[in-house]
């Protein structure tokens, strides 16, 4: 099989670079599609909460239909349905918000340790308490995603997201409080934040299809827990 993770993962500079973005998110995702209906294999592509609109205000389910509201979320929506016409066996896996052990290497790293790296600096903190999401911990997800290939379930589109949902002051905060860390992090407004994309506003997922075939995902505040208690960290 193919697990296609490959993309143009820079939200703002894809708004710039939006044939670019196009190139690795949609026709990238086009390529790899022929060639694995060529060698009969199956195409796992993995996109992302952003080809919501965030408009609804509640979390999103698989058959919700996507409007991006930037160029990234199109591109990558562009890609899912690629996958979807150009895939004899496919699975479009929807992930959101990711930290893990390595972090993205398009982005430099991971929210969670940017935040870390912040406090250890005594630099000021600043984060948005309007814009809500699915934190989710990337080994979570490889879990998940081995035994549900394992089960091999009709093919089609699959949310795999930690369960529950809250807004990235409240995710900061929850960082902190897990390690004990006595930090202000200080309460802002997207509309404060000068940044080229639009974000969608509420783009939690909820794994609805993965629940009707007997899986589950654990709590975010749970694995966020596992995640930060792996390692001794020092202040
Ligand atoms: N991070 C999140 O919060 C998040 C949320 C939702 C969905 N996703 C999706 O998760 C997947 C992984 O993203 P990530 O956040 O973990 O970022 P990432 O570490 O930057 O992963 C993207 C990978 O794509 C590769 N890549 C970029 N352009 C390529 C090209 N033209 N040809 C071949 N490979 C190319 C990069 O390779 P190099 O390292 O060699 O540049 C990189 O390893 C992506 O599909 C992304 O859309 C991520």
């Amino acid at each position: 099989m193919v697990i296609n993770t490959a993309a143009y993962v820079r939200v703002d500079d894809a708004e710039v670079e939006a044939e670019k973005a196009f190139q690795v998110n949609a026709i990238g995702a086009l390529n790899v599609a022929k060639v694995c209906n060529e060698l009969d294999v199956l195409n796992v592509y993995i996109s992302t909460d952003y080809v919501f609109d965030g408009i609804r205000g509640a979390p999103y389910e698989e058959e919700d239909v996507p409007n991006p509201v930037n160029v990234y979320g199109l591109s990558k929506y562009a890609g899912e349905i690629f996958t979807r016409n150009y895939s004899e066996k496919y699975y479009v896996i929807r992930v959101a918000s990711l930290y893990g052990k390595v972090g993205a290497s398009g982005k430099g790293g991971n929210f969670v340790e940017f935040m870390i790296q912040k406090a250890r600096n005594g630099g000021e903190i600043k984060v948005v308490d309007d814009v809500f999401m699915s934190p989710t911990c990337t080994k979570d997800v490889s879990r998940m995603l081995k035994r549900f290939i394992e089960i091999k379930p009709e093919f089609g589109i699959y949310h795999i997201v930690n369960e529950g949902y809250c807004n990235w002051y409240d995710f900061t905060r929850e960082i902190f409080y897990i390690l004990g860390w006595d930090v202000e992090v200080k309460l802002i407004k997207s509309s404060e934040l000068e940044r080229l994309a639009r974000r969608p506003v509420f783009s939690a997922l909820k794994n609805k299809k993965l629940e009707d075939i007997g899986l589950r995902m654990r709590d975010w505040k749970e694995a966020l827990k596992d995640y930060l208690m792996e390692e001794k960290r020092g202040r």
